[in-house]
């Protein structure tokens, strides 16, 4: 008990001065991972991430989440700046001037019905927080009245970004179309990772997700009889062939050396076995670690798709949902921001491999000083180590503390340090 007296002075003492080295930021995230871990705290972000567990929402739907939000930050008396982008919040605390630091936590759920039976499984039909979403929201929370608590001592601003739509719909991209986020020097994002040990985090500087787009195809022909296949124009056969051909962009026209995915995921078409169908409609997804090979791989798909179906006597319309818009830029991680979050997270922080995944933060990476850590919520003895997107992830709750202490300690520690150059 005395002990913890002495500790507790010693940060209060501590938060009075300029964060330097690195023992004291392990100090710092320390002691607002005590905080964030005392009972009281801990069980109001479970619970929110628990009611928001139940309650998913798809993207730019999410009214309930964002009232939940909102709600919270009322009870902590922390202004805010709504909507933003239909459903979305921004938060700020601190001076109001620059510097300015963001913190981002995701809102939406998916179109996935959950497997997990628990006491807080998801109460709406064919919709499931399977990415962690409502954890991310409540962790910006639980980082909000972690820094809320420090207001007077923050040397400039943090803004809270809950923002809508990441899975497909390129939230982030409608919130930097906000005046709200135009102030922002940096910007750091936590996700949780079942593949990671609750307790630790991990990054890597620069490149670390893909670049990724979809695509969906409508190839046309002429239906009628199987018997008499001369009268018909047959749209399997040129989407057969069209989709063998797109497997050939990676395989011979990319640099082995290059990380490039064409996938099709999805195929629909003819109802019969003795019908030519009219029309047949597949789709899939394109990704690249560079915007180039984006660009490529988008013109090539379209190029190739067409020219088939023509082969073929069809027609084929090709979409890339550019009006939401797609394809995701590639997330590259600030490198000074990378080891900002690195020096904060000490001694629990990984190294992670690049993956082909993405993010519709790399609209924030493109534009902002940016960097994206994953969150360990891997703990056997509770199932969380199911993939993100499965019916059966499964979070370590554990885990909700380590993220807002980590969170405001990120943003207390910036402002201090001020890490990246501004203008
Ligand atoms: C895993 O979860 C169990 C049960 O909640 C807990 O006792 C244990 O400490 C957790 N392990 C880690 C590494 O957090
Ligand atoms: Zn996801
Ligand atoms: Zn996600």
């Amino acid at each position: 008990m005395a002990f913890i007296i002495f500790f507790c002075v010693l940060i209060l003492t501590f938060l009075d001065q300029p964060v330097t080295s690195g023992s004291e930021l392990e100090l710092l995230t320390r002691e607002l991972l005590v905080t964030a871990r005392k009972p009281e705290f801990f069980e109001w972000m479970r619970g929110v991430r628990r009611k928001i567990h139940e309650y998913p929402e798809l993207g730019f739907e999410e009214h309930k989440t964002s009232e939940i939000i909102r709600s919270e930050l009322d009870s902590l008396g922390v202004r805010y700046t709504w909507p933003v982008a239909k459903t979305g919040v921004v938060a700020s605390i601190g001076s109001g001037s620059k510097p300015v630091f963001a913190l981002r936590a995701d809102m939406d759920a998916l179109p996935l019905q959950e497997l997990v039976e628990w006491e807080f499984k998801s109460k709406i039909d064919g919709k499931m927080h399977a990415c962690g979403h409502d954890s991310h929201v409540a962790m910006l929370l639980g980082a909000a009245k972690l820094l809320q608590k420090n207001k007077n001592k923050l040397k400039g601003t943090v803004k809270l970004v809950f923002q809508p739509g990441e899975e497909g719909y390129s939230g982030a991209y409608h919130m930097l179309q906000h005046g709200a986020l135009d102030d922002i020097d940096a910007i750091f994002f936590l996700h949780v990772l079942p593949s990671v040990p609750t307790g630790a985090i991990a990054s890597r500087p620069g490149t670390i997700l893909a670049g990724a787009g979809l695509f969906s195809v409508t190839i046309t022909g002429k239906g009628g009889h199987a018997a008499v296949p001369h009268n018909s124009r047959d749209p399997i056969l040129a989407a057969a062939f069209a989709i063998l051909a797109l497997q050939q962009i990676v395989s011979r026209e990319t640099n082995p050396l290059e990380a490039r995915v064409v996938t099709v995921g999805f195929i629909e078409g003819g109802q019969a076995a003795n019908v030519i169908p009219e029309s047949v409609k597949f789709g899939g997804t394109f990704r690249s670690l560079t915007s180039e090979g984006l660009s490529y791989l988008k013109e090539r798909i379209k190029e190739v798709i067409e020219l088939q179906a023509a082969v073929h006597r069809c027609n084929a319309v090709v979409d890339f949902k550019e009006e939401v818009p797609l394809p995701y830029p590639v997330v590259v991680n600030n490198e000074a921001m990378y080891e900002h979050g690195k020096k904060v997270g000490e001694p629990n922080v990984q190294f992670v491999p690049v993956t082909m995944g993405s993010e519709d933060f790399g609209f924030f990476s493109q534009k902002i000083a940016a960097t994206i850590f994953v969150l360990g919520v891997k703990n056997e003895s509770v199932k969380s180590d199911q993939p993100l997107h499965s019916p059966y992830f499964f979070i370590d709750e554990e885990a909700l503390p380590i993220g807002a202490a980590l969170d405001a300690a990120v943003a207390i520690s910036y402002l201090e340090n001020q890490v990246v150059e501004t203008h």
